[in-house]
């Protein structure tokens, strides 16, 4: 029995509970502190920042070990962002704001940060709806170009978190410092992949573009052949 659990992906998928159960317990036994309700919003929302950063970080992961199998991993960690989201929204609407829908909106529109927040929390939503396979196989080439809307929703959520402290600085620029690094390395593998199709690409010879998966992609590059290849890992 334990030993399934050492599994990575069970153990994986039981470390992303943790979070969780530490403030369930902290609720039990009133240890949540003065404002017990705005401890909680601010736990599920920090948590769901941690769990965003570390969905980005599988794909340069997944370059620097050519572990093909993490694609599972960014589609676990990826729907865990959008629990703890949703809860970190629940939260708001219904424990801080008694889902009274007119102070709601006023707070809504007078506080700027909370549009970013809104904006981050309906791409994660967009993001996370069309996860299974079906909606990837219905949404085709699409799917991609949605799921690249993860780092507009990383953007929105760094100035979300940015704009409403009015103290300590430190830990929102620790995190932008790490999405800027994320970022910096898919920059460098997107310049590296555009020179290397340069290269291999004879100017005079004429491209066929055929769709195919990773396998067949490969042996056409090494023939100078641009082999357009259909990936459906969240891409992120
Ligand atoms: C409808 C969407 C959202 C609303 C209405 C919302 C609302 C809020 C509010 C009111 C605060 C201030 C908490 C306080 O100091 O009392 C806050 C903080 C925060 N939110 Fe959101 N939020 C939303 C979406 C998100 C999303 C999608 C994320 C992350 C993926 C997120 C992450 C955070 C973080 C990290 C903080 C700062 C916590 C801290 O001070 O350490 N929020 N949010």
């Amino acid at each position: 029995m334990l030993q399934r659990f050492l599994k990575p992906y069970p153990l994986c998928f039981s470390l992303c509970l943790l979070p969780l159960l530490g403030i369930v317990i902290d609720m039990m036994f009133d240890n949540l502190g003065a404002d017990p309700i705005q401890a909680l919003h601010i736990r599920l929302g920090d948590w769901s920042l941690r769990l965003l950063w570390l969905t980005l970080f599988i794909t340069p992961l997944q370059k620097i070990t050519q572990w093909r199998g993490m694609a599972q991993y960014r589609k676990l960690l990826g729907l865990y962002t959008f629990f703890y989201a949703s809860l970190h929204v629940i939260v708001y609407l219904w424990l801080d704001q008694g889902l009274a829908w007119g102070t709601i909106t006023t707070d809504i529109i007078e506080s700027s940060y909370i549009w970013f927040g809104v904006i981050a929390f309906l791409i994660i939503l967009a993001l996370a709806v069309t996860t299974p396979k079906a909606m990837v196989k219905l949404l085709g080439k699409n799917w991609k170009k949605l799921h690249r809307y993860i780092y507009i929703a990383s953007g929105a959520v760094i100035i979300h978190y940015y704009w409403q402290l009015k103290g300590n600085m430190a830990e929102p620029l620790f995190y932008l410092i790490i999405l800027s690094l994320l970022m910096l390395f898919r920059l460098a593998v997107w310049f590296k992949n555009r020179q290397f199709t340069k290269m291999m690409i004879p100017t005079t010879r004429k491209i066929r573009v055929v769709k195919a998966d990773s396998a067949t992609a490969e042996a056409g590059r090494s023939k100078g052949i641009v082999i357009e290849e259909i990936d459906t890992d969240i891409e992120t």
